[in-house]
């Protein structure tokens, strides 16, 4: 793609999985490697755009001209996106726990004689970053991802008009080859007139130009 395609463009990226603690030495968290919204950073940087990258644990170096924001939960992620607004562009690839133990607990949890059989941990649900900043009076161009393991298109079409995106990059995540922490991806992307464009399996790196020069098209013509 042309270098300066995003030039003077603020563009914001979320991505990794976030973490959630359950006492000071346990948390719940997942898969996500944090690789597919690395790469899209570093495109989107490529392309010109000033890049605030949200991200959370993973073990990845940051992409060159990028900003990082290291965060933990899905509450401090929404924070850092909240302190990192205004953007013209939010691709939010981020894996964000659903749900969050409701209280931390301030020491070790014990096996102790109530907890033989078993024990119930309750979880509130977090806060759902990529709606949040997709309904905000000063909304970005709004791109979100659905990791699915079925009925792809159909849930993903619901995600884009439940969430009021723009666009959304649907992946099937049962196929091991791609998606989760996997090096290659292949993905359809579908807007809001439910019109499918697919991109064939190819590496990260690939997909993640692909997608950046796809959605700076829709952006500059919306
Ligand atoms: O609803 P679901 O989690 O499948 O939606 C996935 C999309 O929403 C991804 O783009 C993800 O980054 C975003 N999301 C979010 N905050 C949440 C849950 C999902 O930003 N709490």
């Amino acid at each position: 793609f042309r270098s300066g395609l995003l030039s003077g463009r603020h563009l914001l990226v979320t991505a990794g999985p976030t973490q959630e603690n359950i006492d000071p030495v346990r948390y719940i968290t997942n898969h996500s490697s944090g690789k597919m919204g690395f790469a899209l950073a570093e495109a989107a940087a490529e392309a010109g755009a000033r890049v605030t990258l949200v991200s959370g644990p993973v073990h990845l170096p940051t992409p060159d001209r990028v900003e990082r924001v290291d965060v933990v939960s899905a509450r401090d992620m929404l924070a850092a996106c909240e302190a990192a607004m205004p953007c013209d562009l939010l691709i939010a690839a981020a894996a964000v726990a659903d749900y969050r133990p409701e209280v931390v607990a301030p020491h070790k949890l014990k096996k102790d004689p109530s907890t033989v059989d078993g024990m119930l941990l309750r979880m509130v649900r977090n806060p759902d970053i990529l709606a949040t900043l997709a309904n905000r009076p000063d909304r970005p161009f709004s791109v979100g991802f659905a990791a699915e393991t079925e009925n792809l298109l159909e849930y993903a079409t619901r995600k884009l008009l439940d969430k009021n995106l723009d666009l959304i990059i649907a992946n099937d995540v049962a196929n091991p080859s791609i998606g989760f922490n996997a090096e290659d991806n292949a993905v359809s992307v579908i807007d809001r007139a439910q019109h499918e464009t697919r991109f064939g399996q190819a590496s990260k790196g690939h997909i993640a130009r692909q997608l950046v020069a796809f959605i700076a098209d829709r952006f500059l013509k919306a």
